[in-house]
């Protein structure tokens, strides 16, 4: 796929058009007016688009409000509803502000941190839609592309992480105890295999981010060198995809082959993006063994 040419996606009936935005992925979509209505020719395309190019931009999708953009995700898998969403709209719309972020994770309230949402969850979600509502000047967002990252290992890394698992916990996300998010917020930790196989293309990734805290079987010193080692890795420029947003952009992400961070350049602007997840499968290991619940 070019970086500076469209190219036609033929399907069968509706057409439009992709461009890569980099070599590590991250592809604009045009032609494509999003709603809960579409073709299932078209959402296959666009599953597709969205398999190989990890990360789908749709330019001026101002007409979509909250519900829409619910069915929209609905089109993809069941949309999924945060165990701990409290004090966001509901069901499984949750509203990114700048101000409020949510009740709970007001550690990092504004993601600036490389992550994979709900990763302390055995099935996290798969696949990501968010739209900006309200855009300060900065405030981009970045991916990376943990299916390259993998493929860019050297060999001999490559085989130490297929082996490894990892734990991930919420605690990076859960607010200082208080009377009140100590009662309501739950802990939550899933073992995932450090190297995930994607259920639909078989394509290798490394599950990793804020939430991976502790190897399996490793020392906390011998964990965090290698999951610093890893994660450095994956953060490598040439892995990350960069989008500046406009007023009602849309993008959609696939979160079984990539991570995303929130550029904290904004200051003291208003800044609110609203987000649907999908609900994903327990991910499995190059050894065919799935994630499990912690607890
Ligand atoms: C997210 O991490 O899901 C939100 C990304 C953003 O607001 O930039």
């Amino acid at each position: 796929m070019s970086r500076r040419a469209f190219s036609d996606m033929a399907v069968n009936p509706p057409r439009f058009r992709v461009r890569a935005l980099t070599g590590a992925g991250g592809c604009v979509v045009e032609g494509v007016r999003l709603h809960g209505g579409l073709s299932t020719d078209m959402v296959d395309a666009l599953n597709s688009a969205l398999l190989s190019c990890k990360v789908l931009f749709f330019r001026d999708q101002q007409h979509l409000d909250s519900d829409e953009q619910e069915r929209v995700a609905a089109l993809f898998g069941v949309p999924f509803t945060h165990p701990n969403a409290l004090g966001n709209s509901g069901a499984a719309m949750l509203i990114l502000s700048s101000d409020t972020f949510s009740e709970t994770d007001n550690k990092h309230p504004r993601n600036d941190v490389w992550h994979v949402d709900g990763a302390y969850l055995d099935a996290y979600p798969k696949i990501a839609v968010l739209q900006a509502v309200v855009v300060p000047p900065f405030g981009d967002t970045l991916w990376a592309n943990t299916a390259t990252a993998y493929r860019r290992l050297a060999e001999p890394l490559r085989r130490l992480a297929d082996r490894l698992w990892v734990r991930h916990s919420n605690a990076p996300c859960l607010a200082p105890p208080d009377a009140r998010t100590a009662a309501a917020a739950a802990r939550f930790e899933a073992l995932h295999p450090m190297v995930i196989v994607h259920p639909e293309t078989r394509e290798r990734s490394l599950l990793l981010g804020n939430l991976a805290q502790r190897i399996d079987g490793l020392s906390a010193r011998e964990s965090a060198v290698l999951i610093d080692l890893f994660q450095s890795h994956i953060e490598r420029p040439e892995h990350v995809i960069r989008w500046s947003w406009r007023e009602g952009d849309v993008a959609i992400w696939d979160a079984r082959s990539s991570q995303n961070f929130t550029v904290d350049d904004y200051g003291e602007q208003e800044r609110l993006m609203r987000r649907v997840l999908v609900k994903g499968e327990a991910p499995i290991g190059v050894d065919g063994r799935r994630s499990v619940a912690v607890y």
